[in-house]
């Protein structure tokens, strides 16, 4: 049996009153702070994970009651000391490795240090997301009938992790390709890094979130923006929108109003195992976690029992390796997932009829008659 451990923490502050009723009542300012204080908790155990070649796998969610704006905000040694607690926590269970979630991997140096100071792996689970945000892109693209030679491609949060990774991969596959981020300089560097390496490759760099998304064809979102940042009259019509970051980067509005656009929740991943049971609900079905736990757990039940994905940067080879390895140990992608709902390809079919009279009469669109 191999084990796994990840830390979780409450991606808004709505969150806390699902584990702590009481904090309903409370302004945020004061729960957000109080439970500062308070240290790691252990929150799920995960069992009945069996790969297809036959290892198991159990594994222990640790929750820090952390909010990312507590995470962000605070000097980076008070977190990484939260980190090393979970960690500590996670080798006194027996686990071999520990996957950060959420914000506990974008604060600081991003596990390089946490790794340090424990005695096991650790990993922030940005490889195979990226891997599977790309691959689900890619995937609706081609089921919305959007041709890459011609499509425009962004990315929103370019210069971040994920968002490096996204662009290095799609360069090659599209002939448009936008950057998106708040800060200008590192865009310009990464335009340039990826226009040296791909010739062919019409790319531009943005700093506004709204005006970019309005002419794309293909959005991958995965900006560290604690708010959503695209709003339903943002979006083309017609075009695909996988929004890989949490909190989401999408607003729920988009949900209702632009039925014509096919916004896919990324990395999203199907655990195998008859029995599986992540012990904790993350808001999905059972057995489905999110891309970045299920790298921790693709690497434990491989036996790759070290630091795979840590710090700033990922590597494209290793986004290709963990992407293998998964394949291998058949953990999958969930089918495609609009807004925390599965939707299959009548869904699909209608969006694109939706679309194409959306674009017949664009007029409603303006008036709002469609949103
Ligand atoms: N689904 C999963 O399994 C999974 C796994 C891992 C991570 N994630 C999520 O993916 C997202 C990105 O993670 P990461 O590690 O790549 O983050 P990161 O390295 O911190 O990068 C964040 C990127 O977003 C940009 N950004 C931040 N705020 C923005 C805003 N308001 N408007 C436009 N751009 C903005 C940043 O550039 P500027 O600062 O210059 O704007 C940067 O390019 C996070 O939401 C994270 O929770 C999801």
């Amino acid at each position: 049996m191999r084990r796994f451990a990840f830390v979780v923490h409450p991606l808004r502050f709505d969150d806390f009153a699902r584990k702590y009723r009481f904090t309903r009542y409370l302004p945020q300012g004061l729960v957000e702070t109080g439970f500062k204080a308070v240290g790691p908790v252990m929150v799920g155990h995960a069992t009945g994970v069996k790969s297809i070649t036959g290892e198991e796998l159990e594994g222990w969610l640790i929750g820090l009651p952390l909010t990312p704006k507590i995470l962000l905000e605070s000097p980076y040694e008070w977190v990484l000391k939260k980190l090393e607690q979970a960690g500590h926590m996670a080798e006194k269970m027996g686990a071999e490795i520990l996957g950060l979630g959420a914000f506990t991997k974008i604060a600081g140096d991003r596990g390089v240090s946490l790794a340090q100071r424990l005695s096991i792996p650790v990993t922030t689970g940005n490889s195979y997301t990226t891997a599977t945000a790309v691959e689900g892109t890619l995937r609706g693209a081609d089921r919305m009938g959007i041709d890459l030679a011609t499509a425009q491609v962004t990315v929103i949060g370019a210069t971040g992790a994920i968002g490096e990774a996204t662009s290095y991969i799609l360069a090659p596959h599209v002939k448009y390709l936008r950057l998106v981020a708040r800060t200008l300089e590192p865009l310009q560097d990464l335009a340039k890094r990826l226009s040296e390496q791909n010739p062919d490759l019409s790319i531009t760099v943005s700093q506004d979130v709204s005006q970019s998304v309005r002419d794309s064809d293909i959005v991958v979102a995965v900006s560290s923006a604690q708010d959503a940042i695209v709003e339903p009259e943002d979006l083309k019509p017609g075009s695909v929108i996988t929004d890989v970051a949490r909190p989401r980067n999408i607003s729920s509005r988009v949900s209702q109003a632009r039925p014509d656009v096919l916004v896919l929740d990324g990395g999203v991943i199907e655990v195998p195992g008859e029995q599986a049971d992540m012990g904790f609900d993350f808001g999905f079905p059972p057995k489905m976690v999110e891309a970045c736990m299920a790298e921790t757990m693709i690497l434990a039940l491989s036996g790759r029992l070290e630091n795979f994905t840590i710090g700033g940067h990922i590597a494209v080879e290793k986004v290709r390796e963990i992407d293998a390895l998964g394949q291998q140990r058949s953990e999958r992608m969930a089918g495609f997932r609009r807004f925390e709902r599965a939707i299959d390809e009548d869904e699909v079919e209608l969006i694109r009829q939706r679309a194409k009279k959306a674009m017949e009469h664009p007029r409603d669109l303006v008036s709002h008659r469609f949103l």
